[in-house]
């Protein structure tokens, strides 16, 4: 790890050092005093993005009106999944931007289990988003209860799962592995490579969720030779809330599958009209229906600041200023009684850190309400610190964690209540 120290000036010279620092023009940040420490729940507006509203408002519905479904809408979803294709390590066909991250979920690990009706274990972890593991209890619901969930838990310090637990599980009896890459409370990385590779070895697909590391750590789908992968865009691809999500299906078992639904959007030829269902060639017949053509054309005019950007110059400032923040952890807010709630290794988390305190909940109250400092809370006690490379600057970290400082230092949490708001 560098060595840091905890003065502003020194931040000031990690600025002055980041080859990255001019990306941050490209993003409407209103208020220069916001510490938001949030894109990793959901991205900062792009301009290139505000732009695209309007454009897609005014001219593209307003005037175009129907006619837009030949001027590039209907393909969209194609189209955009294969740009984002470049930041996944997927080659064109692959990859779809529709739906939610719970659906495409649903569509996949469905039809993934659907094909090796003889296996009957699931694998996931304890870690992963609560969705994903509702979706694979609803899913076991529907085909009949046959299948065993398998949800492997941490290692001794909750922060890590437990690899090797994990590796003995997956056994011939497994159809599917699926996990998040980074996982949403430590941030723990899990390595892609060595979990397909066995997961291959015994039999079983594997699928990765990839919200919490798309557009913050290099992913490399096709070289990994993984099956499946989904993944939101909300986040750190900047593309607004509630944008649609993406699926990625490995070309070399597309046309095995079947989706677990069949819309017209996946149909072969959906303009003939056809009263029975054919599947469309490829990934396409994951398609569903009409897709919500305005945030998905926002979304992928927000995504250009990652692309242009490339995976290896965010994931250098990523670690960077995770391993800062680390640093300011240790040497700022331990007295505190905070304790780090992520690996300590910058190679094996993603882009943010949580940090853990029994009042986290009311100091990230405080730092919201009072202090103009936007991080999030994760139940018990994590306070979640996201560090989006692409506009987040080191002065903007050291700031935050002076503010937490301030929080603790004058007990300003004190006067907010236990009782959680809906959103945390
Ligand atoms: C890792 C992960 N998986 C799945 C989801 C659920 O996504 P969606 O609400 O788009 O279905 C989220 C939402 O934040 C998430 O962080």
């Amino acid at each position: 790890m560098k060595d840091f120290s905890i003065t502003l000036d020194f931040a000031k010279q990690l600025d002055a050092d980041d080859k990255l620092a001019s990306f941050r023009d490209l993003f409407l940040l209103h208020d220069p005093n916001l510490i938001y420490l949030d894109g990793n729940s959901l991205g900062v507006l792009p301009k290139s993005a505000q732009q695209k509203a309007r454009e897609v408002v005014d001219e593209q519905w307003g005037k175009d009106l129907i006619r837009g479904w030949n001027k590039g809408w209907w393909e969209a979803p194609v189209r955009i999944g294969d740009k984002l294709g470049q930041i996944i390590g997927a080659s064109a066909g692959q990859v779809l931007v529709t739906d939610s991250v719970s659906l495409n979920l649903f569509k996949l690990a469905t039809s993934a289990l659907t094909l090796q009706p003889n296996k009957k274990r699931i694998i996931t972890d304890t870690f992963n988003f609560p969705s994903d593991l509702y979706i694979l209890q609803g899913i076991n619901q529907n085909l009949g209860n046959g299948h065993e969930i398998i949800r492997i838990g941490a290692s001794d310090n909750d922060i890590t799962p437990d690899i090797s637990a994990l590796e003995s599980a997956i056994n011939e009896n497994t159809a599917l592995v699926t996990l998040s890459h980074v996982v949403f409370k430590s941030g723990y990385i899990y390595d892609i490579q060595r979990i397909t590779e066995l997961a291959h070895s015994k039999g079983a697909l594997v699928l990765w969720d990839l919200s919490h590391s798309v557009g913050s750590v290099p992913i490399e789908l096709d070289q990994c030779n993984a099956d499946f992968a989904i993944g939101c865009t909300y986040k750190y691809l900047n593309g607004g809330p509630g944008a649609p999500a993406f699926l990625y299906v490995n070309k070399n078992i597309q046309d095995k599958l079947s989706s677990p639904i069949w819309g017209w959007w996946g149909q072969k030829n959906p303009f003939d009209f056809d009263l029975d269902y054919r599947p469309a060639d490829g990934a396409q017949r994951f398609l569903a229906g009409t897709q919500p053509m305005l945030s998905m054309l926002i979304m992928e005019a927000g995504i250009e600041p990652t692309l242009q950007a490339g995976m290896q110059a965010l994931r250098e400032k990523s670690i960077l200023m995770t391993d800062y923040a680390v640093y300011l952890t240790e040497n700022l807010l331990a007295q505190y009684g905070f304790t780090l709630g992520s690996p300590a290794a910058s190679s094996q988390r993603g882009s943010h850190i949580s940090i853990r305190h029994a009042e986290g909940y009311r100091i990230n109250r405080a730092l919201i309400e009072e202090m103009n400092v936007i991080p999030d809370f994760r139940a018990p006690d994590n306070l979640r610190l996201g560090f989006a490379p692409l506009y987040i600057s080191f002065a903007d970290v050291w700031e935050g964690f002076d503010r937490i400082r301030k929080v603790m230092e004058e007990k300003l949490y004190e006067k907010y209540p236990k009782q959680k708001l809906m959103v945390t």
